[in-house]
């Protein structure tokens, strides 16, 4: 039996500018006064230029609506043109970060070693750090899929101090089911989430929490609840409407309110 509570963290990825960003914060929050979601945590990953002004709404308006940044700098400042530092997320109340998305790694070349360093200088600034990890189709293909995130898991994680456990958090997302429509089916996430579970206590953490991501919506949100093991879920296209995400929020609630 889990003791976490489910989280659902938004992924705007390069998506909304600020005043699309509000609007949409706006709607869900009011989404969420008139019919809370008591049993699970919600984040929003916005773009950085987003932050002040979803920081400021969220704030003000007392949405129940933790700030979340998609990548950081492991850096903590200096000659890195265009990079941005924990602590510069953490004076606009950044709580959360994610850290390796595949975007990143795929694209920006981000190496294990970078994803290692990122996450420990998230979690030494007091930050949530949000591990992504999963793999392409041609490595599940080939069947190496489980040996290839247990490497990810151990590249980033081996040797973290203990005292950090509780600030990770770990996404599974196979890439072949991002931004597809195609999402793992409830027997492949309840299997990779097991083996995530396996590996992350081989690694000392006690309560992992363990999230999938790739094309999830608000019906396999609730399958996925439903009938594999996974805390919540990492969100992307769906996040970008108040009514989608709110749905998923609410699958989410719902389900884990009768699973426990
Ligand atoms: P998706 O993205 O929900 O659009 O598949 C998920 C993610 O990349 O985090």
């Amino acid at each position: 039996m889990n003791a976490r509570r489910p989280l659902v963290i938004g992924n705007w990825k390069m998506n909304l500018d600020f005043v699309e960003a509000l609007h949409l914060v706006q709607q869900l929050g009011v989404l969420m006064k008139n019919r809370p979601v008591e049993h699970t945590d919600v984040v929003v990953a916005a773009p950085f230029v987003d932050l002040r002004s979803v920081s400021s709404i969220i704030d003000s308006e007392r949405f129940a609506i933790a700030l979340g940044a998609q990548h950081v700098n492991s850096q903590e400042n200096g000659p890195h043109t265009g990079e941005i530092s924990t602590s510069m997320l953490k004076r606009l109340n950044v709580e959360w970060v994610l850290v390796g998305h595949s975007e990143r790694r795929v694209h920006y070349f981000m190496s294990d070693e970078t994803v290692a360093e990122t996450l420990r200088s998230v979690v030494r600034a007091g930050q949530h750090a949000v591990l992504c990890v999963g793999e392409e189709l041609s490595i599940r293909e080939s069947d190496e899929h489980e040996a290839f995130v247990a490497a990810q898991l151990e590249s980033a994680l081996g040797g973290l101090d203990e005292k950090f456990h509780a600030l990770v958090t770990v996404a599974y997302e196979p890439l072949w089911a991002i931004g597809t429509g195609v999402n793992a089916t409830s027997a492949q996430v309840s299997e990779m989430t097991a083996l995530l579970r396996t590996v992350l206590r081989s690694l000392s953490f006690t309560s992992p929490q363990v999230l999938y991501g790739g094309s999830v919506n608000a019906e396999n949100a609730a399958l996925l609840v439903r009938e594999s093991g996974v805390d919540g879920f990492l969100v992307g296209g769906a996040s970008l409407k108040a009514e989608s995400f709110y749905a998923i929020l609410q699958a989410c609630d719902d389900c884990y309110a009768i699973k426990r």
